[in-house]
């Protein structure tokens, strides 16, 4: 594919709701685009002393960062904000100062909820992180799903009543990705 894309999910549950989507979503991209979920579970808590010697995982993720055209954030909402997994691996990828692996990667941000606001906290505070990263962020349309029966068909597909609306996510990122790829 010519547009490889990095995609970050901020829950490590097993049957997580957004990975789900992540799994989902990207079947809605052309075949240019190959997606590749990033592994942050095994990242060790950010530490500056560590900023020399940084431990494998945390190559391994600056790595697969840099080598993607684009970064596709997919998150739930912990107490109004990302995740802590999120943020460490956020943490650990901009470092050491100078060398962010984050700066100028196109991003998208999703996120499920089971909360009727569907991530919107988390997703502006994430926002206002990639900001500051250098990443630019996919404005329009806002993605806030929330997670009830039928948002995923039987075989983890999207469900048709989302369907159509996330067809138009997926439409404008893509684009999005196409008009700021380095
Ligand atoms: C939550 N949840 C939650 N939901 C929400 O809409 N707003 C919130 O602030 C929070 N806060 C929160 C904190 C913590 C520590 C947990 C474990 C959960 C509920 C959350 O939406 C739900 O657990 C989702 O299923 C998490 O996403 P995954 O793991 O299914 O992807």
């Amino acid at each position: 594919a010519q547009y490889q894309i990095a995609v970050v999910v901020g829950s490590l549950r097993k049957d997580s709701f957004n990975r789900k989507l992540a799994n989902a979503i990207v079947k809605l991209a052309p075949a240019e685009f190959s997606f590749k979920q990033l592994e942050i579970g095994d990242l060790p808590l950010y530490n500056q002393d560590d900023d020399a010697q940084p431990a494998d995982a945390v190559k391994r993720l600056k790595a697969e960062i840099l080598a993607a055209q684009g970064v596709l954030f997919v998150t739930p909402e912990y107490n109004r904000s990302i995740p802590g997994v999120l943020k460490n691996a956020i943490d650990h990828a901009s470092r050491p100062y100078g060398q962010s692996a984050w700066a100028g990667k196109p991003a998208g941000v999703l996120g499920v909820s089971i909360g009727a606001i569907g991530t919107a906290m988390a997703q502006q505070h994430l926002r206002n992180m990639l900001a500051y990263l250098d990443m630019p962020t996919l404005g329009q349309p806002e993605a806030f799903i929330h997670a009830k029966d039928g948002l995923f068909d039987s075989s983890g597909n999207i469900g048709p009543n989302s369907k159509a609306f996330l067809q138009g996510w997926m439409d404008k990122y893509v684009a999005w990705v196409k008009a700021h790829a380095g």
